[in-house]
């Protein structure tokens, strides 16, 4: 059952004496809602909410998390059993169209998105005016931007076959596109995708093939990959997925809004924290180091956080992180990678923070990105990618909400309010006349 029903009126009362009453919406689960849109028409104030802690921006029918019981389900099925018994393409079709595929469903979704993997050939010139040292995530903003020249007939959004021939493509070019900005930053040549390899399979032979050798894929690391991907599918109104839905909002090309969503994830405060967390565990460097670490991490004036750590909306622990913990182990036994220094460190600094007084009051727990970066230093993924890697298995979710966002009959163009705090209205002094 999903939908939305009626959950009563709430009361506002100002101090200035007037009141409204407001609708209270309920969905499916989690908290009611208080429908605040005719608030300023009827009191002519606004609510305020930097950071977007108590506000809803849309209703959706893609992702539920309950933060405060660990829990993530897409379109009602949980992440737990989504990682275990399912594959990314088969969780892409399910994100897209609110149910699982039957296997004539999912042998064309896979077809679909198997046959748009190549990028158009001139696009590999756009990579030429890069630097070698480009930061990946650099790169993609720019080259998904640009699939927005190339396809000009998606520019109308409106046309629901325009709208899956564009989230087709973006699905399938996405892992063309980061493969590449990893050829380009190491000096060798581009590798074309292959169409009888797996999504997962194909994004390794373009990561890791070169032209003088046969390159043996490796089944292991490909499932694990798979499951990576499966773990950063969708989020609900994350930071990046909102700059999706706000840009697509103003009708923007789907290629610009997803660019939009890729600079929005870069940050270290969001997708950016798989790459940061390598980069402390390397800074750490030895299990005995962490005290000072952790010591430096609950000085406010350091500004160091605990990368990695914590969550706006998961209070108790990240689903997601959980089944990475479980499978990091038995992964990196398969790649003969059973001592591993750097995940040595993590565990321990793991276990210190989750009894220290500073983490527990504060709620902070690990989050997918803890351990998503040590199995895919395993993979022998440079740590620059890992957030391209993120960007692209989060595509779908971004693509999936793009779409919902146009078909619903509320949408608008985004546009906040403001608690203006500058100055008043006052007269301009000219030049020669202020002191
Ligand atoms: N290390 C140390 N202290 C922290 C951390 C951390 N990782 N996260 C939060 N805090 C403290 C913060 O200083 C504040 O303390 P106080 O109340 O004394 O001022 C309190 O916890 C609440 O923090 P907040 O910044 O108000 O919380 P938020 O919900 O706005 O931020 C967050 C959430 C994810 C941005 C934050 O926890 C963080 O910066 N974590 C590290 C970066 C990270 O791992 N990000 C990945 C998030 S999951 C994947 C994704 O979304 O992309």
């Amino acid at each position: 059952m999903s939908g939305r029903t009626n959950g009563g009126t709430a009361r506002l009362e100002t101090a200035g004496g007037t009141s409204v009453d407001l609708p209270v919406l309920k969905g499916t689960l989690g908290p009611d809602v208080i429908d605040i849109r005719k608030l300023y028409a009827g009191t002519g104030l606004f609510t305020y909410d930097p950071g977007f802690t108590s506000t809803a921006a849309c209703s959706s029918t893609i992702t539920f998390i309950d933060g405060d019981e660990g829990v993530l389900l897409h379109r009602g099925y949980s992440i737990e059993e989504l990682a275990q018994q399912s594959d990314y393409l088969e969780v892409c079709y399910l994100i897209l169209n609110g149910e699982l595929p039957t296997s004539a469903q999912k042998a064309k979704f896979v077809h679909d998105i198997t046959y748009h993997t190549m990028v158009h050939d001139q696009i590999q010139y756009l990579f030429r005016g890069f630097r070698r040292d480009a930061h990946p995530m650099a790169v993609m903003i720019a080259v998904v931007g640009a699939l927005s020249a190339f396809y000009y007939e998606d520019l109308d959004v409106d046309d629901p076959h325009n709208r899956m021939v564009a989230t087709h493509r973006l699905i399938a070019k996405i892992p063309t596109i980061a493969a590449m900005a990893y050829k380009y930053s190491i000096g060798q040549p581009f590798v074309y995708p292959r169409n009888d390899l797996d999504y997962a399979s194909n994004f390794l032979n373009m990561m890791f093939s070169v032209p003088c050798e046969p390159y043996r894929l490796n089944a292991v690391m490909a499932k694990a990959l798979d499951r990576i991907f499966i773990l950063h599918a969708d989020h609900e109104q994350n930071a990046s997925t909102s700059t999706v839905r706000l840009v697509g909002s103003t009708g923007a090309s789907p290629y610009a809004a997803i660019a939009a969503g890729i600079a929005s994830l870069w940050g270290p405060a969001h997708g950016g924290a798989n790459e940061a967390v390598l980069t402390m565990l390397r800074e750490i460097g030895s299990p005995s180091n962490i005290k000072d670490f952790l010591a430096k991490v609950k000085d406010k004036d350091s500004h160091q956080r605990l990368m990695g750590f914590g969550h706006r909306v998961y209070r108790n622990y990240d689903p997601r992180a959980a089944v990475l913990k479980e499978s990091a182990d038995a992964v990196l036994a398969e790649l003969g990678r059973r001592e591993n220094p750097l995940l040595d460190i993590a565990r321990e600094l793991e276990t210190i923070a989750l009894n220290d007084d500073y983490f527990i009051k504060r709620k902070l727990f690990p989050n997918v990105d803890f351990y998503s970066g040590i199995i895919l230093e395993a993979m022998g993924i440079p740590s620059k990618m890992f957030t391209a890697i993120f960007a692209l298995a989060r595509t779908v979710g971004w693509i999936a909400q793009w779409n919902e966002m146009i078909e619903d009959p509320e949408q608008k163009i985004g546009r906040p309010r403001q608690l203006y705090t500058g100055p008043a209205r006052r007269t301009f002094v000219p030049l020669d006349q202020r002191g």
